[in-house]
């Protein structure tokens, strides 16, 4: 099967197209016939693995899976012994940053990880953006514990995450204020947000409002920054470590005492997450915003985009035969 593979951490250009064998799919998994994917930030971060604690996961001198793309859809092309959830034939969509595998023809993954079927009548470009920035989004907020009648910031609302923080901050009944670039601001409240702050022309510190949770989906704010738009028990989170690490630093500290909080969730996702992101996608509360869609030829090039910080949403990478069945 055709693959981008990389054998070495680096920047772009350390991935080529080569051809492998397809996966074996062994008791307990699938075979996928991947047809679309994307390229994300937790994809960059694996290849270059500019984080050093990155290689504790995927290989301390070189990468262990190399064939990256966490996000997939596709077809069902084989199970294993014992699966009974899955089918040959069904369209799947799902999320894999242990073996990854979205950037080849065919992965594997446990038929209990994280993927479902593709709601009726989406296709596998619309289904490949769906889990990246959604579980992380999601991880999060449960841990901000939001609940109906919260206001909450999202700081970076254009991004993967950003952009699915604030459709599922409305989805669970948040007032939700924005920050967003000049050119997405009507894209933004298209999302659902109830106020969009043009960073380009405000200080989105500038607001009257205080929040129960800042969400900087972008890691580009501080607690100290963001500190005075608390309300006195709000919840600041940022996707970034920050100066120094200081975000895990000051989510072991700010814990112990009772006001403002500094939460640094581990994210996670699961088989019951995905259900959760399809069902949201079926009733229309969430749509992952696409920028860029590139053939998987054309995968350095998706990788030099995501990496100029400046996508909006998401970027997608067909596979040949990418269309609805
Ligand atoms: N903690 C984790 O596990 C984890 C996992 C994945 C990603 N991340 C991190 O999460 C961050 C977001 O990733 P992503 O894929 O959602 O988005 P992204 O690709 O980093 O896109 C960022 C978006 O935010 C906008 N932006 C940049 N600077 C901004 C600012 N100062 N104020 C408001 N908007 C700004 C950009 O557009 P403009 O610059 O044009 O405004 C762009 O649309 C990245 O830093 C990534 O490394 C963390």
């Amino acid at each position: 099967m055709k693959a981008m593979i990389y054998t070495r951490y680096g920047p772009p250009e350390v991935v080529r197209m080569q051809d492998v064998d397809v996966p074996a799919v062994k008791a307990g998994e699938v075979l996928i016939k991947i047809h679309a994917t994307t390229v994300n930030r937790t994809d960059c971060g694996f290849r270059s693995a500019n984080y050093f604690i990155v290689r504790f996961f995927s290989g301390l001198f070189k990468p262990r899976a190399k064939i990256l793309g966490c996000e997939f859809a596709g077809e069902i092309e084989a199970v294993g012994k014992n699966v009974r959830n899955f089918k040959p034939g069904d369209r799947v969509f799902g999320y894999d940053e242990t073996r990854f595998g979205g950037h080849g023809e065919y992965k594997v993954i446990a038929a209990s990880g994280a993927l479902a079927t593709i709601p009726g009548g989406m296709d596998y470009t619309e289904a490949a953006p769906l889990t990246e920035g959604s579980h992380y989004a999601l991880g999060n907020i449960r841990a901000a514990r939001v609940k109906k009648g919260d206001i909450a910031m999202v700081y970076g609302a254009t991004g993967s995450i950003g952009s699915a923080a604030v459709q599922l901050l409305k989805h669970f009944g948040a007032y939700v204020v924005a920050v967003s670039n000049t050119k997405n601001v009507e894209l933004v409240a298209s999302l659902g947000a109830d106020e969009v702050i043009d960073y380009e022309t405000q200080q989105f510190t500038g607001t009257p409002h205080r929040f129960d949770f800042v969400f900087d989906a972008v890691g580009k704010s501080s607690f100290r920054q963001c500190k005075p738009l608390l309300k006195p028990k709000g919840i600041y989170i940022s996707t970034e470590l920050g100066r120094n690490s200081e975000n895990v630093f000051l989510a072991l500290v700010t814990p112990l005492g009772k006001g403002r909080k500094v939460l640094f969730p581990i994210p996670s996702i699961t088989q019951a997450d995905v259900v959760m992101i399809r069902n949201l996608a079926e009733s229309g509360d969430f749509k992952p915003v696409v920028d860029r869609t590139y053939p998987l030829e054309q995968l350095v090039e998706a990788y030099r985009y995501v990496e100029t910080g400046q996508k909006t949403g998401n970027v997608v990478i067909t596979l040949e035969n990418s269309d609805p069945p």
